[in-house]
Protein backbone atom coordinates (compact mmCIF):
# COMPACT_ATOMS: atom_id res chain seq x y z
CA UNK A 1 0.00 0.00 0.00
CA UNK A 2 1.47 4.06 -0.95
CA UNK A 3 0.49 6.66 0.33
CA UNK A 4 1.45 10.02 -1.18
CA UNK A 5 0.63 12.42 1.88
CA UNK A 6 0.78 16.48 1.95
CA UNK A 7 1.58 18.03 5.24
CA UNK A 8 1.32 21.93 6.03
CA UNK A 9 1.32 23.73 9.47
CA UNK A 10 -1.23 26.98 9.31
CA UNK A 11 -1.98 30.02 11.52
CA UNK A 12 0.13 30.74 14.13
CA UNK A 13 2.79 28.48 15.54
CA UNK A 14 3.36 26.90 18.93
CA UNK A 15 5.17 24.71 20.30
CA UNK A 16 4.64 21.35 19.04
CA UNK A 17 4.24 21.22 15.60
CA UNK A 18 7.18 19.64 14.59
CA UNK A 19 6.97 16.75 17.05
CA UNK A 20 3.54 16.30 15.49
CA UNK A 21 5.04 16.26 11.91
CA UNK A 22 7.77 13.96 12.98
CA UNK A 23 4.75 11.47 14.80
CA UNK A 24 2.96 11.11 11.44
CA UNK A 25 6.19 10.96 9.19
CA UNK A 26 7.28 8.33 11.46
CA UNK A 27 4.21 5.94 12.39
CA UNK A 28 3.77 6.60 8.52
CA UNK A 29 6.75 5.43 7.11
CA UNK A 30 6.69 2.41 9.69
CA UNK A 31 3.45 1.09 8.47
CA UNK A 32 3.10 1.81 5.17
CA UNK A 33 5.21 2.58 2.06
CA UNK A 34 5.04 6.55 2.29
CA UNK A 35 5.63 9.34 0.64
CA UNK A 36 5.73 12.78 1.63
CA UNK A 37 5.16 16.19 0.10
CA UNK A 38 5.99 19.43 2.82
CA UNK A 39 4.01 21.88 1.77
CA UNK A 40 6.03 25.85 2.72
CA UNK A 41 4.08 28.27 4.91
CA UNK A 42 0.88 27.18 4.99
CA UNK A 43 -2.14 27.03 3.00
CA UNK A 44 0.03 29.72 1.22
CA UNK A 45 2.14 27.08 -0.11
CA UNK A 46 -0.40 25.04 -1.35
CA UNK A 47 -1.92 28.18 -3.47
CA UNK A 48 1.45 29.08 -4.98
CA UNK A 49 2.40 25.50 -5.52
CA UNK A 50 5.74 26.21 -2.69
CA UNK A 51 6.21 22.57 -1.96
CA UNK A 52 9.01 19.38 -1.59
CA UNK A 53 9.22 15.82 -1.32
CA UNK A 54 10.83 15.55 2.01
CA UNK A 55 13.52 12.37 2.86
CA UNK A 56 12.74 10.35 5.90
CA UNK A 57 16.00 12.30 7.42
CA UNK A 58 14.12 15.29 7.44
CA UNK A 59 12.21 14.32 10.05
CA UNK A 60 15.07 13.69 12.47
CA UNK A 61 16.28 16.00 15.24
CA UNK A 62 13.16 17.80 15.21
CA UNK A 63 11.24 16.38 18.51
CA UNK A 64 12.03 19.22 20.92
CA UNK A 65 12.47 22.04 17.90
CA UNK A 66 9.85 25.17 18.54
CA UNK A 67 8.13 26.97 15.45
CA UNK A 68 7.51 24.53 11.78
CA UNK A 69 9.96 22.90 10.16
CA UNK A 70 7.58 23.77 7.43
CA UNK A 71 6.77 27.74 8.31
CA UNK A 72 3.27 28.88 8.40
CA UNK A 73 0.97 31.95 7.85
CA UNK A 74 -2.19 33.76 8.74
CA UNK A 75 -4.16 32.68 5.38
CA UNK A 76 -8.09 33.87 6.64
CA UNK A 77 -10.48 31.33 5.72
CA UNK A 78 -12.98 34.29 4.71
CA UNK A 79 -10.79 35.09 1.67
CA UNK A 80 -10.65 31.92 0.48
CA UNK A 81 -13.29 32.02 -2.13
CA UNK A 82 -12.86 36.02 -2.02
CA UNK A 83 -10.99 36.10 -5.32
CA UNK A 84 -8.84 39.38 -4.98
CA UNK A 85 -6.55 41.59 -7.05
CA UNK A 86 -4.41 39.20 -8.12
CA UNK A 87 -7.43 37.31 -9.99
CA UNK A 88 -6.07 33.92 -8.39
CA UNK A 89 -8.89 31.25 -7.21
CA UNK A 90 -7.45 30.20 -4.19
CA UNK A 91 -9.38 27.01 -3.96
CA UNK A 92 -9.19 26.23 -8.09
CA UNK A 93 -5.24 26.38 -6.94
CA UNK A 94 -5.11 24.27 -4.26
CA UNK A 95 -7.40 21.19 -5.43
CA UNK A 96 -4.84 22.59 -8.58
CA UNK A 97 -1.77 21.72 -6.80
CA UNK A 98 -3.06 18.97 -4.78
CA UNK A 99 -3.47 16.85 -8.21
CA UNK A 100 0.19 17.89 -9.04
CA UNK A 101 1.37 16.33 -6.37
CA UNK A 102 -0.68 13.68 -6.59
CA UNK A 103 -1.70 13.77 -3.16
CA UNK A 104 -3.73 10.51 -1.74
CA UNK A 105 -4.30 13.09 1.49
CA UNK A 106 -3.78 16.41 2.93
CA UNK A 107 -2.68 16.70 6.90
CA UNK A 108 -3.27 20.24 8.44
CA UNK A 109 -2.01 21.10 11.78
CA UNK A 110 -3.15 24.44 12.57
CA UNK A 111 -6.15 26.04 14.67
CA UNK A 112 -9.77 27.19 14.14
CA UNK A 113 -9.34 28.80 10.69
CA UNK A 114 -7.05 26.14 9.65
CA UNK A 115 -9.84 23.50 10.23
CA UNK A 116 -12.52 25.58 8.45
CA UNK A 117 -10.37 25.37 5.46
CA UNK A 118 -9.50 21.73 5.69
CA UNK A 119 -13.39 21.06 6.23
CA UNK A 120 -13.99 23.29 2.68
CA UNK A 121 -11.42 21.22 0.87
CA UNK A 122 -12.59 18.65 2.06
CA UNK A 123 -16.10 19.14 0.99
CA UNK A 124 -14.74 20.07 -2.05
CA UNK A 125 -13.58 16.38 -2.15
CA UNK A 126 -9.91 16.49 -1.14
CA UNK A 127 -8.69 13.67 1.23
CA UNK A 128 -8.30 15.64 4.39
CA UNK A 129 -7.05 15.19 8.20
CA UNK A 130 -6.80 17.83 10.70
CA UNK A 131 -4.73 17.78 13.61
CA UNK A 132 -5.47 20.50 16.73
CA UNK A 133 -2.56 22.59 17.48
CA UNK A 134 -2.97 25.92 19.53
CA UNK A 135 -1.99 27.80 22.61
CA UNK A 136 -5.46 28.98 22.88
CA UNK A 137 -7.20 25.60 23.19
CA UNK A 138 -9.82 26.67 21.79
CA UNK A 139 -10.50 23.69 18.96
CA UNK A 140 -14.25 22.44 19.73
CA UNK A 141 -14.62 18.86 20.23
CA UNK A 142 -11.42 18.41 21.75
CA UNK A 143 -10.64 18.20 25.77
CA UNK A 144 -6.82 19.64 24.68
CA UNK A 145 -4.85 21.34 21.94
CA UNK A 146 -0.51 21.08 21.38
CA UNK A 147 0.93 23.85 22.31
CA UNK A 148 -1.64 24.94 24.81
CA UNK A 149 0.34 23.13 28.24
CA UNK A 150 3.82 24.71 26.91
CA UNK A 151 2.51 27.83 26.42
CA UNK A 152 0.91 27.48 30.40
CA UNK A 153 4.04 26.74 31.79
CA UNK A 154 5.57 29.41 29.72
CA UNK A 155 3.09 32.10 31.24
CA UNK A 156 3.11 30.27 34.58
CA UNK A 157 7.14 31.08 34.74
CA UNK A 158 5.82 34.70 33.86
CA UNK A 159 3.65 35.05 36.18
CA UNK A 160 5.89 33.50 39.07
CA UNK A 161 8.93 36.25 37.97
CA UNK A 162 6.39 38.73 37.81
CA UNK A 163 5.45 37.94 41.51
CA UNK A 164 8.78 38.58 43.14
CA UNK A 165 8.88 41.83 42.38
CA UNK A 166 5.44 42.94 42.87
CA UNK A 167 5.99 41.55 46.17
CA UNK A 168 9.43 43.83 46.83
CA UNK A 169 8.04 46.86 45.07
CA UNK A 170 4.76 46.39 46.45
CA UNK A 171 3.02 47.05 43.09
CA UNK A 172 -0.02 46.24 41.23
CA UNK A 173 1.15 44.05 38.34
CA UNK A 174 -1.19 43.62 35.46
CA UNK A 175 -0.05 40.80 33.19
CA UNK A 176 -1.22 40.20 29.70
CA UNK A 177 -1.71 36.66 28.59
CA UNK A 178 -2.54 35.88 24.61
CA UNK A 179 -5.71 34.62 24.27
CA UNK A 180 -8.20 36.96 21.88
CA UNK A 181 -11.31 34.70 22.18
CA UNK A 182 -10.45 32.29 24.52
CA UNK A 183 -9.54 32.35 28.33
CA UNK A 184 -8.13 29.39 28.53
CA UNK A 185 -4.38 30.02 29.00
CA UNK A 186 -5.05 33.21 31.38
CA UNK A 187 -7.31 30.84 33.57
CA UNK A 188 -4.77 28.16 33.74
CA UNK A 189 -1.43 30.09 34.30
CA UNK A 190 -3.38 32.41 36.19
CA UNK A 191 -4.36 29.77 38.91
CA UNK A 192 -1.09 27.93 38.61
CA UNK A 193 0.94 31.06 39.08
CA UNK A 194 -1.34 32.30 42.07
CA UNK A 195 -3.06 35.32 40.26
CA UNK A 196 -5.13 37.21 42.42
CA UNK A 197 -7.17 38.36 39.79
CA UNK A 198 -8.31 36.68 37.24
CA UNK A 199 -10.38 37.96 33.79
CA UNK A 200 -11.22 36.23 30.64
CA UNK A 201 -12.92 37.50 27.42
CA UNK A 202 -15.73 34.69 28.06
CA UNK A 203 -16.50 36.90 31.36
CA UNK A 204 -16.54 40.48 31.47
CA UNK A 205 -15.04 42.64 33.86
CA UNK A 206 -16.42 45.29 35.83
CA UNK A 207 -12.76 47.81 36.82
CA UNK A 208 -14.33 48.87 39.66
CA UNK A 209 -14.51 45.26 41.11
CA UNK A 210 -11.37 44.78 40.07
CA UNK A 211 -10.12 47.79 41.98
CA UNK A 212 -12.10 46.22 44.82
CA UNK A 213 -10.03 43.49 44.84
CA UNK A 214 -6.72 45.25 45.06
CA UNK A 215 -8.18 47.41 47.92
CA UNK A 216 -9.43 44.39 49.74
CA UNK A 217 -5.80 42.62 49.35
CA UNK A 218 -3.88 46.42 50.83
CA UNK A 219 -6.43 45.71 53.87
CA UNK A 220 -5.80 42.30 54.70
CA UNK A 221 -2.12 43.18 54.76
CA UNK A 222 -0.98 42.05 51.21
CA UNK A 223 0.41 45.55 49.83
CA UNK A 224 0.96 44.10 45.97
CA UNK A 225 -1.48 42.30 43.34
CA UNK A 226 -0.86 40.44 40.81
CA UNK A 227 -3.33 40.18 37.83
CA UNK A 228 -3.84 38.12 34.96
CA UNK A 229 -5.47 39.87 31.90
CA UNK A 230 -6.36 37.75 28.76
CA UNK A 231 -5.69 39.88 25.68
CA UNK A 232 -8.90 39.87 24.73
CA UNK A 233 -10.96 40.59 27.99
CA UNK A 234 -13.27 43.35 27.78
CA UNK A 235 -14.98 45.20 30.53
CA UNK A 236 -18.91 44.93 31.07
CA UNK A 237 -19.56 48.03 29.16
CA UNK A 238 -17.57 47.18 26.26
CA UNK A 239 -19.70 43.69 26.10
CA UNK A 240 -22.55 45.43 25.79
CA UNK A 241 -21.08 46.98 22.19
CA UNK A 242 -21.13 45.50 18.62
CA UNK A 243 -17.97 44.40 17.63
CA UNK A 244 -16.97 47.33 15.06
CA UNK A 245 -18.42 50.16 18.13
CA UNK A 246 -16.05 48.47 20.71
CA UNK A 247 -12.91 49.00 18.12
CA UNK A 248 -14.01 52.54 17.51
CA UNK A 249 -14.41 53.10 20.68
CA UNK A 250 -10.88 51.79 21.85
CA UNK A 251 -9.51 53.80 18.77
CA UNK A 252 -10.88 57.10 20.71
CA UNK A 253 -9.92 56.50 23.91
CA UNK A 254 -5.86 55.56 22.17
CA UNK A 255 -6.62 51.79 23.44
CA UNK A 256 -3.04 49.96 23.95
CA UNK A 257 -3.92 47.23 24.77
CA UNK A 258 -5.96 45.84 27.72
CA UNK A 259 -2.97 45.71 30.59
CA UNK A 260 -2.08 48.77 30.04
CA UNK A 261 -5.48 50.21 30.00
CA UNK A 262 -5.96 48.52 33.43
CA UNK A 263 -2.71 49.08 34.83
CA UNK A 264 -3.54 52.99 34.33
CA UNK A 265 -7.16 52.72 35.46
CA UNK A 266 -6.11 50.85 38.50
CA UNK A 267 -3.47 53.45 39.86
CA UNK A 268 -6.12 56.25 39.79
CA UNK A 269 -8.81 54.15 40.77
CA UNK A 270 -6.42 52.65 43.97
CA UNK A 271 -3.81 55.00 44.28
CA UNK A 272 -1.66 51.35 43.94
CA UNK A 273 1.34 51.92 41.75
CA UNK A 274 0.95 49.57 38.70
CA UNK A 275 3.02 47.99 35.44
CA UNK A 276 1.56 46.44 32.62
CA UNK A 277 3.73 43.25 31.54
CA UNK A 278 2.72 41.94 27.96
CA UNK A 279 5.03 38.79 27.32
CA UNK A 280 3.29 38.30 23.88
CA UNK A 281 4.76 35.53 21.37
CA UNK A 282 7.14 34.90 24.31
CA UNK A 283 4.59 32.14 24.90
CA UNK A 284 4.62 30.69 21.76
CA UNK A 285 8.59 30.47 21.52
CA UNK A 286 10.65 27.84 22.15
CA UNK A 287 10.87 23.86 22.66
CA UNK A 288 7.49 21.70 23.54
CA UNK A 289 7.04 20.41 27.04
CA UNK A 290 7.55 17.09 27.65
CA UNK A 291 3.70 16.95 28.01
CA UNK A 292 3.21 18.55 24.66
CA UNK A 293 5.89 16.12 23.07
CA UNK A 294 4.24 13.25 23.94
CA UNK A 295 0.22 14.78 22.94
CA UNK A 296 1.65 16.01 19.63
CA UNK A 297 3.30 12.62 19.09
CA UNK A 298 0.07 10.42 19.63
CA UNK A 299 -1.91 13.07 17.88
CA UNK A 300 0.60 12.35 14.99
CA UNK A 301 0.51 8.83 14.94
CA UNK A 302 -3.41 8.70 15.23
CA UNK A 303 -3.45 10.64 11.84
CA UNK A 304 -1.11 8.21 10.18
CA UNK A 305 -3.65 5.46 11.13
CA UNK A 306 -6.27 7.62 9.89
CA UNK A 307 -4.15 7.55 6.55
CA UNK A 308 -3.45 3.65 6.68
CA UNK A 309 -7.36 3.33 7.47
CA UNK A 310 -8.31 5.70 4.58
CA UNK A 311 -10.82 7.64 7.18
CA UNK A 312 -10.96 11.36 5.77
CA UNK A 313 -12.51 14.64 6.60
CA UNK A 314 -11.38 14.29 10.05
CA UNK A 315 -9.70 15.83 12.71
CA UNK A 316 -7.64 14.52 15.44
CA UNK A 317 -8.73 15.04 19.33
CA UNK A 318 -8.17 14.13 22.68
CA UNK A 319 -12.02 12.82 23.82
CA UNK A 320 -11.81 11.87 27.60
CA UNK A 321 -8.37 11.25 27.64
CA UNK A 322 -8.47 8.95 24.53
CA UNK A 323 -7.08 9.88 21.37
CA UNK A 324 -9.66 9.37 18.77
CA UNK A 325 -11.32 12.35 15.63
CA UNK A 326 -14.37 14.08 14.75
CA UNK A 327 -15.42 14.80 11.23
CA UNK A 328 -14.25 18.06 9.92
CA UNK A 329 -17.45 18.99 8.76
CA UNK A 330 -19.08 18.60 13.02
CA UNK A 331 -15.96 21.06 14.62
CA UNK A 332 -15.09 23.57 11.82
CA UNK A 333 -16.55 26.83 12.74
CA UNK A 334 -16.72 26.21 16.53
CA UNK A 335 -15.03 27.75 19.36
CA UNK A 336 -14.14 25.88 22.77
CA UNK A 337 -14.82 29.18 25.10
CA UNK A 338 -14.56 28.68 28.72
CA UNK A 339 -17.59 28.08 30.23
CA UNK A 340 -18.74 29.39 33.31
CA UNK A 341 -19.25 26.36 34.86
CA UNK A 342 -15.86 25.21 34.18
CA UNK A 343 -14.17 23.18 37.42
CA UNK A 344 -11.62 25.66 36.75
CA UNK A 345 -13.74 28.41 36.94
CA UNK A 346 -15.40 27.65 40.22
CA UNK A 347 -12.71 26.28 41.45
CA UNK A 348 -11.02 30.24 41.36
CA UNK A 349 -14.39 31.66 42.70
CA UNK A 350 -13.86 29.19 45.98
CA UNK A 351 -10.23 30.28 46.02
CA UNK A 352 -11.66 33.89 46.25
CA UNK A 353 -10.06 35.03 43.15
CA UNK A 354 -11.68 37.87 42.03
CA UNK A 355 -12.98 37.29 38.22
CA UNK A 356 -13.87 40.84 37.62
CA UNK A 357 -17.47 40.24 37.94
O1 LIG B 1 -3.95 31.88 18.11
C1 LIG B 1 -2.79 31.99 18.84
C2 LIG B 1 -2.49 33.42 19.18
O2 LIG B 1 -1.24 33.46 19.83
C3 LIG B 1 -3.54 34.12 20.01
O3 LIG B 1 -3.48 33.83 21.37
C4 LIG B 1 -3.24 35.56 19.70
O4 LIG B 1 -4.38 36.35 19.89
C5 LIG B 1 -2.82 35.52 18.27
O5 LIG B 1 -2.39 34.20 18.01
C6 LIG B 1 -1.72 36.46 17.88
O6 LIG B 1 -1.55 36.40 16.52
P1 LIG B 1 -0.29 36.89 15.70
O7 LIG B 1 0.83 35.92 15.95
O8 LIG B 1 -0.73 36.86 14.30
O9 LIG B 1 0.06 38.24 16.22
Amino acid sequence: MKRRIGILTSGGDCPGLNACIRGVARASYSQFDAEIIGIQDGYAGLINGDYKEMKESDFSGILTLGGTILGTRRTPFRNMRVIGEDQVDKVKEMKKNYKKMKLDCLITLGGNGTHKTANLLSEEGLNVIGLPKTIDNDIWGTDVTFGFHTAVDIATDVIDRIHTTAASHGRCMVIEIMGNKAGWLTLYSGIAGGADVILLPEIPYDPSIVAKAIERRAENGKDFSIIAVAEGAMTINEAKMKKKERAAFRAETNFSGIANRLAAELQNMVGVEARAVVPGHVQRGGTPSAYDRMLSTVFGVHAARLIKEERYGQAVAMIGNTVGHNPLSEIAGKTKFVPENAQAVLAARKMGISLGD
